[in-house]
């Protein structure tokens, strides 16, 4: 069985015995064909959010189709022969994209948040086994993802560790800013001769979001004697820069799901081979594969669709199609996040969140000071406001103002660019909350349930 379904257009190589040449034809994939790739997504709606759940062209929910077909026609068959040599294929494809070492770093498993529980878990035991002390700390950024602070109360906490929290700027002006507070919460960690056992670290932020200088973060780590690092990158792959060897961490994970055009859910977690035991390693739902290692329990959690970790191959051609592969994505998403940012700021007389090179494929954008944004709540519900009324999808962040504070702005939208964005979204982005100024809005104005 192959996955090599071939989905690009046969724009290429035709030529070759022809005498008369031919116009030659864009071997990229043109807008139209884009659309049509996400023809499923709501034609009514303004999607200028990849960042929480991703996006998936149909040609790879085709290939998904196809798997899952396989499965159906025969699924001894499928589960005896086909299963494990086609994950491991995914696998290998991911090794050499995030530049690991050995295939067996690479595990796939659902999405990041499995991935944090599979690196906690592993803390957890060591405090409970007593090869780490009550008291001993881990550290996490203030932005963390809220999935992964209860991640780490629920492994790290209640088995006695103490959790630092590392308090980030925003906006943010300067890699350094972040680089001084991480350095603040380490020296923290380390009074009294505590021993830091674990960071976490965000490569980018969810909220609010931004790229973190996670290279410099992990190399500060290995010299403050950090135990362990764990970066959470449920972003990166296909937003930004992603590879192992320059990293250095011990274990990083990244969702395929969101930037990568995987169908959900699918992430992969790379487990650094020379750095940590691997036997400590395992997935938190048991299965018979328990013991074999974590990437070849982590392909058999009982009975599931599976297809989501086998479709990497054809996210691959996908990829292809477009002038300089995911390289060239990543860098026009990039370009594009960053003039629509700047032209949303400069139309609402506000600010963005971080310099162009702190972000990635997101950026955030200040809303006007007017919509007298003070809570999460309202943020909320603003936001709700903005689908249900206008459609369009955007995530909003509360930023309290500190004390003696003159920075008025208190609202942020994370605004995202992927392939199937166009401008007129971003216009009509403006254009709504232009009109929502004009007409005096407010969220006290919003209805409370
Ligand atoms: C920084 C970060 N970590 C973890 C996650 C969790 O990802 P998932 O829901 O796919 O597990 C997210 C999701 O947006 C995230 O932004």
């Amino acid at each position: 069985m192959s996955d090599d379904f071939d989905h690009s257009s046969n724009n290429g190589d035709a030529n070759h015995n022809h005498k008369l040449k031919k116009p030659k034809l864009n071997p990229f994939i043109s807008d139209l064909q884009i659309r049509a790739e996400f023809a499923h997504h709501d034609p009514d709606t303004t999607r200028i959010n990849n960042g929480s759940f991703g996006s998936c062209p149909s040609s790879v929910l085709e290939a998904q189709r196809k798997w899952q077909l396989e499965f159906l026609k025969q699924p001894d068959d499928f589960f005896f022969n086909h299963l494990k040599p086609n994950i491991l294929r995914s696998r290998a494809i991911v090794k050499e994209l995030i530049n690991a070492d050995h295939v067996d770093e690479v595990s796939l498993v659902d999405n990041a948040t499995t991935a944090a529980a599979i690196v906690l878990q592993q803390i957890g035991w060591a405090f409970m086994e007593g090869k780490f002390q009550k008291g001993d700390v881990a550290i996490m950024l203030h932005y963390a993802y809220g999935a992964v602070k209860k991640s780490i109360e629920a492994y790290v906490t209640r088995a006695g560790g103490c959790v630092i929290e590392v308090e980030l700027p925003f906006p943010v002006k300067s890699d350094e800013e972040i680089v001084t507070e991480f350095r603040k919460a380490l020296l923290k960690g380390k009074s009294g001769g505590r021993r830091v056992r674990l960071a976490v670290i965000d490569h980018i932020t969810s909220m609010p979001s931004v790229v973190i200088p996670v290279k410099e973060l992990v190399k500060i780590c290995r010299e403050g004697g950090v135990d362990q690092v764990f970066v959470d990158a449920a972003h990166s792959i296909g937003c930004t820069d992603v590879d192992m060897k320059e990293i250095g961490a011990d274990f990083y994970t990244s969702n395929l799901h969101k930037w990568f055009f995987c169908p959900p859910s699918v992430a992969f977690l790379y487990c650094r081979k020379s750095a940590v035991n691997h036997s400590n390693l395992h997935h938190p739902v048991v299965s018979q594969e328990y013991g074999n290692g974590l990437a070849v329990e982590s392909a058999w959690i009982g009975t599931r669709d599976y297809s989501s970790q086998l479709v990497v191959p054809s996210v691959i051609k996908f990829i292809d199609r477009f002038e300089g592969g995911i390289d060239g994505i990543k860098k026009r998403n990039h370009d594009a996040v960053v003039e629509m940012g700047e032209m949303l700021a400069k139309a609402w007389g506000t600010n963005l969140g971080c310099p162009a090179h702190m972000c990635a494929s997101m950026i955030m954008v200040g809303l006007p000071a007017s919509f007298g944004i003070s809570s999460d709540y309202d943020c909320l519900r603003l936001r709700a406001h903005l689908r249900n009324k206008y459609k369009i999808e955007v995530p909003l962040y509360y930023r309290p103002t500190r004390d003696g504070e003159l920075d008025s702005l208190t609202g942020y939208a994370r605004i995202s660019h992927q392939v199937y964005n166009t401008v007129d979204d971003y216009h009509r982005f403006r254009d709504v909350i232009n009109e929502l100024v004009r007409d005096g809005f407010n969220c006290d104005q919003l209805p409370t349930k």
